[in-house]
């Protein structure tokens, strides 16, 4: 076995914890770094960056680029950046790491900071397909060439993600409003999202085809839907942003003679 690269975490919160833990699990030496000065279990602390960067390789997991990008400077020889961000922040930031001799991987966390280090935290990265230390965090996915490609898996799933769960929130409001608890409801939830997951398939496959015929839902029935469930949550007392902003998406594709076609026939809408 050969010996193991040392390694820096810059970021200490939640996730930066958990990629420093892991790597001192896997054997490595760790430095960390953290704005706030911090003290790790089996780390050692840097007292900036600078002291951080004489590790083979740094691991940054911030919060923002923008807190990011002031630390970064051509002394540090390996950079796996694991700090979200757009596409066009991951590839300026790969950019800028040609231009500076710094090798670059850009990658993303699919995970919460408590399944870091087991097969359920999906790491996906794009660019250099070196995995470098990425194995140590869980599962590495190479996604493409392009060092932004990672970060646009990132924000569409997330977008998913973040979708899903505000049609829960609201889905327990509604429920709660008539003293129906989330454990009673949860089940039937999770039941029926699963269900409708597996019709993504054959969505997807109509917005490549642009063949929107359906004999299962139109989308004139769909908008009559949100605006029942945009109206039943006022009368319950409760906020309607959610099912008003799909409601009105939903309307326009309507209005431009998407009525008798498959909710997929929205994305004509969303791509203009
Ligand atoms: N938590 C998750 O479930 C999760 C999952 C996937 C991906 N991620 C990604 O992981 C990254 C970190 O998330 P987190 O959950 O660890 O966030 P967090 O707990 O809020 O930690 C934020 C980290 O950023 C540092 N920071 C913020 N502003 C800074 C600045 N101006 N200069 C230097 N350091 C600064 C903080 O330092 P201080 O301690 O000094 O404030 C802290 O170390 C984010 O990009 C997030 O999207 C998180």
């Amino acid at each position: 076995m050969g010996i193991k690269k040392t390694v820096s975490v810059l970021g200490l919160g939640r996730m930066g914890t958990a990629l420093a833990n892991a790597l001192v699990e896997e054997g490595y030496e760790v430095t960390v770094w953290n704005r706030t000065p911090k003290t790790l279990p089996g780390t050692t602390r840097a007292n900036t960056p600078e002291e951080a960067f004489k590790s083979d390789v740094v691991v940054t997991c911030l919060s923002t680029y923008e807190a990011q990008q002031p630390l970064l400077t051509n002394d540090i020889k390996v950079l796996v950046n694991l700090t979200s961000g757009t596409p066009e922040q991951a590839r300026a930031t790969a950019e800028w790491a040609k231009a500076n001799g710094v090798e670059y991987v850009d990658g993303v966390i699919m995970a919460v900071p408590q399944q870091i280090g087991t097969p359920q935290a999906k790491i996906l990265f794009s660019g250099n397909e070196n995995h470098h230390v990425l194995d140590a965090f869980g599962e590495p996915v190479h996604v493409g060439e392009d060092a932004g490609l990672a970060a646009l898996y990132d924000l569409a799933l997330l977008g998913i993600m973040w979708s899903a769960f505000g049609g829960y929130l609201q889905a327990v409001a509604l429920m709660g409003s008539e003293g129906i608890t989330p454990q009673q409801f949860t089940p039937m939830a999770v039941g029926f999202l699963n269900e409708m997951g597996a019709l993504l398939p054959e969505m997807g496959e109509e917005t490549q085809t642009k063949d929107y015929e359906t004999d299962v839902s139109a989308l004139d029935i769909n908008v009559s839907g949100l605006h029942l469930l945009a109206e039943a949550s006022e009368q319950q007392g409760l906020d309607a942003t959610i099912p008003q902003a799909l409601h009105s998406l939903f309307e326009r594709a309507q209005r431009n003679g998407h009525g008798a076609h498959s909710i997929a026939s929205v994305i004509e809408e969303i791509r203009k």
